[in-house]
């Protein structure tokens, strides 16, 4: 990998930012290679890099020197982990302090990293490379094997592809892989194909023509999972014998489209069948239908710009399916968003766990009698998961039971059967009331999946 002068001192500028609590898929947008691989694997290993730098400093540096503190960071990353040349990565972070108009740390910065220059980057073993409370988190989740879960967080995701069955085949897609030169093997569902090593979106075989999308292949499994679901069921109560499946926290639309691309090549489709496909951000609706025009799946599914807790979007029409896949504290993609071990606080997972409550309190009302209703996060937090859904389930049930001069808030549609249904992805594991994968299995990233079916 080519690393240029300007691309440590940008570096150090991206995780500075991301320290400061901004996002790092923002801050790359248009960042080379080696920015992406210096400052997602700075991310990826900050507690290990902080007390690797931390031994050679003489004094802590002072809260308004973070700037500095980042490019001694980027710095010891690519000593430590990339084997670039010492003589030019610090003579790079030297100039960085210049550029910041900090030259008094320009000795400073010379002295530490020609210490960490030649030096191994030991795992900080209280850390994991997590902060405190998602370490924690994770050891409560998972008692066994909480170790393996953290060094998978750490370690780098593999890209995976999925080709879109309305365009062409597998195979077809396959040859042309072989024929771009791009290394490949085969995923776990017909759709899906991994690459060896990752590749610009653009440089994919007819990317700009919608052969193929961008997606992890845990991702991949909860739309199969679904979709699967759905096949099996087989019928709809619709006079027209329509399915019609809600996606409702849509963007960027991977598992929407997946979903569509799935359907549509399912006889039991009828023409009147399609997916509904709902956002509340507009600037996320408005890339996800630029998504959906490269794939060709525009004209196939509706576009609903609206909040998922209300119902200022619905248009009258009862749902088969809801695929709820909510916002979460995204801690089953820490391989592919590092940045979040270091931005996620632990009330953020208490606040999207109310939020996930009332997007399955006010969606519950949405589904036909004997529709069902599907949950699922990229979250390894039971907070964010059982927990969700047993505390819905208990909403419903106390509506019930409950007699007028009860004064809780009722869960809308309550007092219709609930039926948690035995949905399970290809991998993974059953939790108490869903299906849980984690991290690195089938190079996947974790995700939850639960299924609830409305009475009749
Ligand atoms: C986990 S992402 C969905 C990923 C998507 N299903 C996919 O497979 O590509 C959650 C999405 O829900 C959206 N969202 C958050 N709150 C919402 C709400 N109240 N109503 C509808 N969408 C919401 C977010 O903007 C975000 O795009």
């Amino acid at each position: 990998m080519t690393v240029a002068a300007n691309d440590r001192s940008n570096s150090a500028t991206i995780v500075a930012k991301v320290l400061e609590g901004d996002d790092l898929d923002a801050l790359l947008s248009d960042a080379n290679p080696a920015v992406r691989e210096t400052c997602y694997g700075t991310l990826r290993r900050l507690p290990s890099l902080r007390a690797h730098v931390a031994q050679f400093l003489n004094k802590p540096l002072r809260p308004g020197d973070a700037d500095i503190e980042a490019i001694l960071l980027v710095g010891a990353y690519q000593l430590c982990c990339m084997s670039e040349p010492d003589y030019a990565v610090v003579n790079d972070c030297v100039n960085a302090a210049t550029r910041r108009g900090k030259p008094w740390a320009k000795g400073l910065i010379n002295a530490v990293l020609r210490k960490c220059a030649g030096s191994t980057l030991e795992q900080d073993e209280r850390s994991f490379d997590h902060s405190k409370w998602l370490l924690a988190a994770i050891k409560t989740n998972y008692p066994d094997d909480w170790r393996d879960v953290a060094q998978a967080n750490n370690s780098r995701a593999p890209m995976w592809l999925r080709v879109n069955g309305l365009r062409g085949s597998n195979a077809d897609y396959r040859a042309a892989l072989d024929a771009a030169g791009i290394g490949h093997s085969a995923g776990e569902f017909p759709e899906s194909i991994r690459l060896d090593s990752s590749v610009p979106a653009l440089r994919l075989p007819g990317f700009s023509d919608g052969l193929v999308s961008i997606q992890d292949h845990g991702a991949q499994a909860v739309a199969r999972a679904v979709a699967d679901a759905i096949v099996q069921s087989g019928k709809t109560d619709s006079d027209d014998g329509a399915i019609r499946i809600l996606d409702a926290c849509a963007a960027p639309g991977g598992k929407a489209f997946h979903l569509h691309e799935l359907l549509n090549q399912q006889p039991l489709c009828t023409s009147e069948s399609h997916v509904s496909a709902l956002e509340l951000s507009p600037e996320r609706m408005t890339h996800m239908r630029g998504q959906a025009k490269r794939l060709g799946h525009e004209a196939g599914l509706i576009w609903l710009t609206g909040d998922a807790t209300g119902q200022g979007w619905h248009q009258g029409d009862a749902f088969d399916w809801i695929l709820c896949d909510a916002p979460c504290s995204g801690t089953g993609t820490l391989r592919r968003h590092p940045d979040i071990k270091v931005r996620r606080r632990r009330a953020d997972v208490t606040r999207s766990a109310q939020l996930q409550g009332a997007l399955l309190d006010n969606l519950w009302r949405l589904l036909k009698p004997g529709a069902t209703l599907v949950y699922c996060t990229c979250s390894l937090l039971r907070e964010e998961n059982d927990a969700v859904i047993k505390s819905f389930l208990k909403r419903l049930n106390r509506h019930g039971n409950e007699d007028a001069s009860a004064d809780s808030q009722p869960a809308a549609g309550a007092g219709l059967a609930a039926e948690v249904l035995p949905i399970k992805l290809a991998w993974g594991r059953a939790t108490k009331l869903g299906w849980q994968t984690l991290p690195g299995e089938q190079g996947g990233d974790g995700f939850y999946v639960a299924a609830i079916r409305r009475g009749t």
